[in-house]
């Protein structure tokens, strides 16, 4: 008897492990568990046998039985486990984030080249203890011309093709009307050390002129300021903005708002020197207008000329821009072109 259920203990084990193989999901195998453990299952039908044992066959007969179940019930919960197992890793499987997919380009801005110099020259000068100053663009004649020693009639004026509004109101053509309104705003009288960037507007379109463009003034006043202070100033600016070999050289000029007055050149950033197409052989750039604030500009706009001196210089930003980033014409700066702002994007931003 007890050899007998040995043989069908290994049966049973052998027939349930068959039958597992089969089940694919955990509802089968309540079918399966059915099969031998339920009511009228394999397994429990063999306990039912022993009231037709021998009493000293029982005990042995039992032992086998009790093991078969054992058996039977592991095999079952290793399966339920493996099942489960199974059905997690599918699920993740199926709901990972495969994170080396292309993601959805976005379109996203970059600092023009316009702002990026602008900014450059905004730190220089603070650096240098300058204040930032901000002026009007629609501005009256009074403060874009007559407070700058440029009165009604003066053959300057043609030199600025204005945009008048009315009689009295024109569009900047300089930003050096932010220099009557600096000296004016001044209340104490004492020294000034600014600079202003902002939009100025002329009549003109051409390659290297646009009717829209940006012009930045530095003025400083103070006791005791020659033109050394200017040359040395503008040493630095040009040093720090166009390369540290770049020179400066001053050439005698004209202006009626500073008296002397000077045109800058620097060293051809494109030759460094030697002399190239750009800067016909000359070596050298044309880069601003300068002088010493003509006495009566400072005595208009409330300063005595005895006490005090200063010096102005202005410079168109564009032109620094084309010159710094290589753009060989003015109004790529204006007419917001991809191509050309691209090439302005940060390349470690995708
Ligand atoms: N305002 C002049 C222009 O637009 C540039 C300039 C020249 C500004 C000499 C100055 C200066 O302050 O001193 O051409």
């Amino acid at each position: 008897m007890e050899k007998e259920q040995e043989k069908r203990n290994i049966e049973i084990e052998k027939e349930l492990i068959n039958d597992l193989k089969e089940v694919k999901k955990p509802n089968d195998l309540v079918q399966v568990k059915a099969k031998y453990l339920g009511k009228e299952g394999i397994i429990s039908l063999l306990t039912k046998n022993m009231r037709d044992l021998k009493p000293e066959e029982r005990a042995s007969y039992g032992k086998l039985v009790t093991e078969i179940r054992n058996k039977a019930l592991e095999l079952l919960d290793d399966k339920e486990k493996k099942l489960k197992e199974e059905l997690l890793n599918k699920k993740l499987k199926e709901e990972t984030i495969d994170i080396t997919l292309p993601s959805k380009k976005i379109r996203h801005g970059s600092i023009h080249p316009f702002n990026m110099i602008v900014e450059e020259i905004e730190d220089l000068f603070v650096s240098m203890g300058y204040d930032i100053i901000d002026g009007p663009e629609l501005e009256t004649d009074e403060y874009c011309f007559q407070r700058l020693n440029i009165p009604y009639g003066h053959p300057v004026r043609d030199t600025q093709d204005s945009f008048y509004v009315d009689k009295d109101y024109l569009l900047r053509t300089q930003t050096s009307s932010v220099q009557a309104h600096t000296m004016e705003q001044n209340i104490d009288k004492g020294p000034i050390r600014m600079i202003c960037p902002g939009k100025t507007y002329r009549r003109d379109d051409d390659a290297t002129h646009s009717h829209q463009f940006g012009q930045f003034e530095g003025l400083v006043i103070d006791k005791g300021i020659t033109l050394a202070d200017l040359k040395g100033t503008l040493l630095v600016m040009a040093r720090k903005l166009l390369g540290e070999k770049t020179n400066v050289r001053f050439r005698p000029s004209f202006f009626p708002f500073t008296e002397p007055s000077v045109e800058v050149d620097v060293t051809c950033f494109k030759c460094n020197g030697k002399g190239c197409s750009l800067c016909k052989n000359t070596g050298w750039i044309e880069l601003l207008g300068a002088g010493m604030v003509h006495p009566n500009v400072l005595r208009d706009n409330g300063y005595d000329p005895n006490k005090y001196t200063g010096f102005a210089f202005g410079t168109g930003i564009d032109r620094l821009a084309m010159m710094k980033y290589s753009i060989p014409d003015i109004r790529l700066m204006y007419t917001n072109d991809y191509r050309f702002l691209n090439e302005f994007m940060r390349k470690d931003v995708k």
